[in-house]
């Protein structure tokens, strides 16, 4: 493969994962009541498994934007295949950003500290990972080179919403 169907294969497996990392942030702004993954259980510790920022609603929604991205991508390059990996890569981006908050707790960060990195590229190193246990085919360079542009995307998405007044710091 060249190198620029390599970025679309990789970008085709991942936009699933963004979706499903992006909509809890978004739903839960929109959701009165919501229920902690954790159960509000606590770890040895005694602090939080994985605290009040992970919650089955925002699971649910991030479920569903996958999905609807995985149709979308099924549909655009005319396989249904996507669909699979799409939900694969949904459901590895949501482990990975509980794992990305489970690490969080245990080195006693509360909910929403800024952890940098871990923040921004948790739910990817979690998609990619389910995907490549999966047995999908996965490669390096195109891997970090998406990192970049997830770390980008991240960075510039926070500043706007910024400066739409959505959030009250630009990080
Ligand atoms: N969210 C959710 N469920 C998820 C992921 C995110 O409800 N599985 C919502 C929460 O309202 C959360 C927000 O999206 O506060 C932003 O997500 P994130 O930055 O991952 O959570 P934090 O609040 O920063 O918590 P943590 O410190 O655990 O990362
Ligand atoms: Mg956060």
């Amino acid at each position: 493969m060249g190198i620029l169907s390599d970025l679309l294969w990789h970008l085709q497996l991942i936009l699933p994962a963004m979706a499903a990392n992006g909509a809890p942030v978004v739903v839960l702004r929109y959701v009165k009541n919501s229920h902690p993954v954790d159960f509000n259980l606590k770890f040895l510790d005694g602090r939080r498994l994985l605290g009040d920022g992970k919650t089955w609603e925002g699971v649910t929604s991030g479920l569903v934007a996958g999905l609807v991205v995985s149709a979308i991508i099924a549909i655009f390059s005319q396989n249904a295949g996507f669909i699979t990996l799409g939900i694969l890569s949904s459901i590895g981006a949501l482990i990975g950003d509980m794992a990305g908050s489970f690490v969080k707790r245990r080195i006693n960060m509360p909910r929403g500290a800024p952890a940098p990195l871990l923040d921004q590229l948790d739910f990817y190193v979690g998609a990619l990972l389910l995907l490549y246990i999966a047995g999908v085919q996965i490669r390096l360079v195109p891997s970090i080179i998406l990192a970049v542009v997830v770390l980008v995307l991240h960075v510039g998405t926070n500043y706007m919403a910024y400066r739409l007044g959505l959030k009250n710091v630009p990080w």
